[in-house]
């Protein structure tokens, strides 16, 4: 099970991150409190109001961060690794003593898209506000009216976020809001229709889609150039999902890209690992039809991005083929089919599900190798860390569970090391993915812990020493104008 599993980052960022990418798939199990079928928003009264409120928090999974495995909703204590240190989510249920009972509607509003907590500090944006800061003032007060008025209080605070220097600074992030912070409300293009304009509310702001898929800047903001053009999210890639036939997901057709935000599964094209299973375990697979229609027709119209040098979709490499019968009458005994190499172990460790000949199990619930996005793309990413660390995600319309397991160190079956998931990586690329893409163990390595670590938090070790210099120059500098002022008096 994945759970308590950090898989890194998730965004990184101590920043930016917003990814739960890292979250606990269980720990956010589907609690009675998510209906399975949210209530129409059309309906009138109070009850009304509450039904919107929690369909809102469902739909910005709220959930995901803000409820630690195991614990009570929304009581906070849910840990986000970042490479920068691990983050906290807080307690924001109504309680006065541990949550956010003293909120009034203006505080929370400005919590949720400002990223300033009532007392003024600010918050990392491991909160997602940059995207949050998108909702109306009548979504924000419906939130505000289901969390003070649904939630149960729970009267302990969350554990405290500790970041070392210079992350701590909880000023500094004020800086990186006047670059990265673009705090206007949704403002409905009139050149869209409503249903366009409905999916960019839901994708740019609910749903944050972009907090996971639009690549960052070494400051760790979104670069908005790039919208949705693709991101790695610790040992993950969130794929690119721009309109582009070739790169993003123009080459779905809409039933597929429906099918894909509400069950995780598309014959032919992907499943939904990591990150994202999460998000549709908690959030996409709940929201209404109208409102996941209308997702897609908004991914219709966000600028193509083409990847350099890219001819072939990802889901578009390989067939089926298997070399079963060579290893047969071989068992181990030449130079090419060591006990360790990737078609051995493949045939161990895969095949029973995925199938010998990589094409999966009759219906796809163990789904080809070939003709997926895991295998097809231009990193390695997902489909190491879906050997590393399984696949889980639940759907509840189809009392349908996604299962494979993890391959790690916490594997209940043998763990495998990083030369032979490497090995099996590499067999699976070349017979059933991308050919150009390879594997080294170092790369496996660096994916058991959190993938790639962006600039900020390989920089950090260098602050300390570079923010003493800075102040000794600022001191510099005061005395300075000092002494010339004084000189002019
Ligand atoms: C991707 C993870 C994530 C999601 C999704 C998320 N939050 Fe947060 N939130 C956090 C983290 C982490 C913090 C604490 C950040 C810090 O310590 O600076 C936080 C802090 C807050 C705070 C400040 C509370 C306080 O006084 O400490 C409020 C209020 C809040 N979140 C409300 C919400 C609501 C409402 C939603 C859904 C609309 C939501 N959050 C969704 C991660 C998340
Ligand atoms: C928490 C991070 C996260 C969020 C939020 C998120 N995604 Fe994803 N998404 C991912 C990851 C990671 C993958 C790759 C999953 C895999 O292949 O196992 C992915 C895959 C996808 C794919 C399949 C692409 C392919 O080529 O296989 C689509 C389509 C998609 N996401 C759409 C969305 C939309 C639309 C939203 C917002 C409504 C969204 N995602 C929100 C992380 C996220
Ligand atoms: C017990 C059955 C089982 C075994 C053993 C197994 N898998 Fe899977 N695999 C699955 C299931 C189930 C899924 C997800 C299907 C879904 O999401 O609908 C999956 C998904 C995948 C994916 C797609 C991941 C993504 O992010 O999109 C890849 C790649 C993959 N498996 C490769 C492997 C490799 C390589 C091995 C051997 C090391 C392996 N699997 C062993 C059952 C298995």
């Amino acid at each position: 099970m994945m759970r308590g599993l950090l898989l890194g980052l998730t965004l990184a960022a101590g920043l930016p991150l917003a990814a739960h990418a890292v979250t606990q798939v269980s720990s956010v199990t589907l609690t009675p409190d998510r209906p399975a079928a949210p209530v129409a928003a059309a309906a009138a009264g109070p009850d009304a109001r509450l039904e919107r409120g929690r369909y809102l928090a469902i739909a910005a999974d709220c959930m995901a961060c803000h409820t630690a495995a195991g614990g009570k909703p929304y009581a906070g204590g849910y840990a986000i690794d970042s490479p920068l240190g691990t983050i906290y989510a807080t307690n924001i249920t109504p309680s006065k003593k541990g949550g956010i009972g003293h909120y009034t509607e203006a505080d929370f509003a400005r919590a949720l898209r400002a990223g300033v907590r009532a007392d003024g500090s600010h918050l990392y944006p491991a909160m997602p506000y940059t995207s949050y800061a998108q909702l109306t003032d009548a979504d924000v007060g419906d939130l505000y009216y289901y969390f003070m008025q649904a939630v149960k209080p729970v009267d302990v605070p969350a554990r405290q976020t500790a970041l070392p220097f210079p992350f701590n600074v909880r000023l500094s992030m004020l800086a990186w809001n006047s670059l990265f912070l673009d705090n206007k409300r949704f403002v409905p293009d009139p050149a869209k229709s409503a249903q366009i304009n409905r999916g960019a509310y839901l994708a740019e702001g609910l749903a944050h889609c972009s907090a996971c898929h639009t690549p960052r800047n070494v400051l760790m903001g979104e670069i908005g150039s790039q919208t949705l053009a693709g991101a790695s999210l610790g040992s993950w890639h969130a794929p690119n999902i721009t309109s582009d036939k070739v790169s993003g997901i123009g080459a779905w057709t809409d039933g597929e890209l429906t099918a894909y935000l509400k069950t995780g599964h598309v014959e032919g094209k992907g499943q939904a690992a990591g990150g994202m299973a999460e998000a549709i375990q908690n959030s996409l697979q709940f929201l209404r039809d109208d409102d996941v229609a209308a997702i897609v027709a908004y991914l219709r119209t966000v600028p193509p991005v083409r990847a350099p040098g890219q001819t072939k979709a990802a889901f578009s490499h390989g067939s089926a083929a298997s070399e079963e019968a060579a290893l047969r009458g071989m068992v181990g005994a030449t130079e090419r089919h060591s006990l360790n190499s990737g078609a051995v172990l493949f045939s161990g460790y895969c095949a029973s599900c995925h199938s010998a000949s990589g094409a999966g199990s009759t219906g796809q619930s163990y789904p080809a190798l070939f003709h997926n996005t895991a295998t097809g793309g231009a990193t390695p990413a997902n489909l190491v860390s879906a050997i590393l660390f399984g696949v889980e995600r639940k759907i509840e319309r189809e009392e349908h569970e996604a299962f494979m397991p993890r391959f790690d160190q916490r594997s209940y079956v043998q763990p495998l090391t990083d030369e032979q998931i490497a090995s099996i990586a590499n067999y699976v690329l070349k017979q059933y993915g991308n050919p150009e893409v390879s594997v080294t163990p170092a790369y496996v390595a660096q994916a058991r812990n959190g993938g790639d670590k962006p600039f900020l938090a390989r920089a950090q070790p260098f602050m300390l020493p570079g923010g003493i210099a800075g102040i000794l120059l600022l001191i510099a500098l005061l005395v300075w104008l000092r002494r010339r002022r004084q000189r002019k008096e």
